[in-house]
């Protein structure tokens, strides 16, 4: 069960939020008390997203809104439509936006290796630094900022050169926000999920889904509610004292 206010009063920012984990964030969020803005570059998942969230706690007000976390003009537009409306920037903000474009190194088209990078690391790097930038500049007392990994950040995955590079810049991205943030009460965390089942991993040939299921030591996918569980606990208090850290959501994946 949720603890259920723990978000109450916090504007939280979620890129990627028409799809699995994002989705799952948005839900997790609002249904704590969060105001929640759902950002994404489909407008249609991001509306279909909207139209799941619960708004029953204290002042919530939720909103759509489409961006492209590659382009910082795109970034720019969707902080100052979030200022605009809510009279303040968000103190929570969930980097989920992200891609595959997945081949062999010996294969792999160069602008595939370009775009992955340009929405996973770069897109994480212009949101942070927005969400931080605004923060900065008009005093807010704390903030805090989940970044989603992957634990092939770490342990490297065939076919995912692009991916993993990307997903290990985000660690190094994360690592370097939180020492220089800190001073202004914004903590920056990373979540590393391992196999979760979304639309991203619907495109995984079912034999190696069964085989990654081998190996994980809890024996199953995961589901998108237990990696925004974390993230929830990552935006909240209960993580005061937590920054620059990884948390691994992986069943056990992978832990050597
Ligand atoms: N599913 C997994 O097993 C898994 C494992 C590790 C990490 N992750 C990471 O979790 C995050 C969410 O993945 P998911 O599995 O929910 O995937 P998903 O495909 O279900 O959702 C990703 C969302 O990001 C949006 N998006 C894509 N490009 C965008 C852009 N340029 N600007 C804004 N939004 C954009 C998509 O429209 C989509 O709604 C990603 O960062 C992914 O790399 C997923």
């Amino acid at each position: 069960m949720a603890a259920a206010t723990r978000l109450i009063s916090r504007l939280t920012l979620v890129t990627g939020g028409g799809s699995g984990i994002g989705r799952s964030v948005c839900q997790r969020f609002a249904s704590e008390g969060a105001s929640v803005v759902v950002a994404d570059i489909s407008e249609e998942s991001a509306n279909e997203t909207l139209g799941s969230l619960s708004g029953d706690l204290r002042g919530q007000v939720h909103m759509a809104a489409v961006v492209d976390v590659s382009s910082k003009e795109s970034i720019k537009q969707l902080v100052t439509s979030i200022q605009t409306r809510y009279f303040q920037p968000p103190s929570v903000c969930v980097n989920a936006a992200g891609i595959t474009q997945d081949d062999f190194l010996l294969s792999m088209e160069e602008e595939h290796f370009d775009r992955v990078i340009q929405v996973n690391l770069k897109g994480s790097f212009l949101v942070t630094q927005a969400v931080a930038q605004a923060l900065v500049a008009c005093g807010a007392p704390k903030g805090s900022i989940v970044t989603v990994g992957s634990i092939v950040g770490k342990v490297g995955n065939l076919g995912q050169a692009n991916y993993a590079a990307s997903k290990a810049g985000v660690q190094g991205l994360t690592r370097t926000a939180a020492k220089e943030l800190s001073r202004f009460g914004i903590r920056c965390n990373c979540v590393l999920p391992g196999f979760i089942s979304t639309p991203m991993t619907d495109k995984v040939p079912e034999k190696v889904i069964s085989k990654m299921k081998s190996l994980v030591p809890l024996g199953r996918m995961g589901e998108p509610a237990e990696v925004a569980d974390v993230c929830a606990f990552l935006a909240s208090d209960d993580s005061r004292y937590v920054t620059g850290a990884s948390i691994e959501v992986t069943g056990g994946l992978f832990i050597g």
